[in-house]
């Protein structure tokens, strides 16, 4: 198995804050892709502060099983009798022998991105769960991020940004890739689709957006400037921008996540 990467975003006390709010915008659109009937036994790779593992549980009526490789992480996340939370690596998941080939659906969000093989974290879920059983993948596409009008300077920080993924032998745009991994890892891609995440000024919701954005690359900023991608005046122009173009009336925040479903033959 590949030694892990280095998680990007790191656990700090703000990147939980940022992560907890990540989860309040996007966890209802998730429930509702995901469907779940109730009953399944699920597994969930990756699970970070287990919100969304939570949600999932609670609809399946379901003790779940979370795989997360943070103590600080597993420190702060959700506590529940419905959680079976578990440390451990991805690449090499802490299940049973008797829980191999059993779960109805392996899920992983936001996790694939953060590891230099993806398609063996893939073959991993696949081999989680039993014949006929779902493995959905969720992930980022940097590449769609659109804000408009555009604030000057932003998009030269995202792009910088984007190249920190690489430098860790990472992919900030294994959203496109998410069906053919499904193909690859020997599950038979059954569906795909977009998580609309943005909004416009004028709707509630706008400002955590924005919130979102600027902590996620705020976040990276060791690895940006430390890293030399981008000088800290432009790093903190970018930002600034992004502060300025948010209280236009006529600002836009366009971005989606990518969702890919698959079965186990
Ligand atoms: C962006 S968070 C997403 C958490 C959760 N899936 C969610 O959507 O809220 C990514 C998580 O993956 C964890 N992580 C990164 N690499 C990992 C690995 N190789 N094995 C297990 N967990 C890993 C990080 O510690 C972090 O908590």
């Amino acid at each position: 198995m590949p030694a892990g990467a280095t998680y990007l975003h790191g656990t700090s006390p703000t990147e939980q804050e940022r992560l907890s709010l990540l989860n309040r915008l996007m966890n209802e659109a998730a429930l509702r892709e995901l469907a779940l009937r109730g009953g399944e036994r699920i597994v969930d790779f990756g699970c970070g502060l287990a919100q969304l593992s939570l949600g999932m549980a609670r609809v399946a009526g379901r003790r779940l099983v979370g795989i997360e490789r943070s103590e600080e992480q597993l420190a702060r996340a959700e506590r529940d009798q419905l959680l079976d939370l578990r440390q451990g690596d991805v690449t090499d998941p802490p299940l049973r022998a008797d829980e191999w080939g059993q779960f109805d659906l392996a899920h992983a969000r936001f996790i694939l991105e953060h590891v230099q093989d993806p398609v063996a974290v893939v073959r991993q879920m696949v081999r989680a769960v039993r014949p006929g059983g779902r493995v959905v993948l969720q992930d980022d596409d940097h590449d769609v991020l659109r804000l408009y009008p555009e604030p000057p300077g932003f998009m030269t920080l995202w792009r910088a940004y984007e190249r920190t993924y690489d430098r860790l032998g990472c992919d900030p745009y294994i959203g496109r890739r998410l069906v053919s991994l499904l193909h690859e890892a020997g599950a038979q891609p059954v569906r795909a689709t977009w998580i609309f995440f943005g909004a416009c000024a004028g709707q509630p919701n706008f400002p955590a957006f924005v919130e979102n954005l600027a902590g996620v690359v705020a976040s990276a900023r060791g690895a940006i400037v430390d890293g030399g991608l981008l000088g800290a005046a432009e790093f903190n122009d970018g930002l600034e921008a992004l502060g300025t173009w948010a209280v236009r009336p006529d600002a836009a925040f366009w971005y989606a996540i990518f969702w890919a479903e698959g079965v186990r033959p």
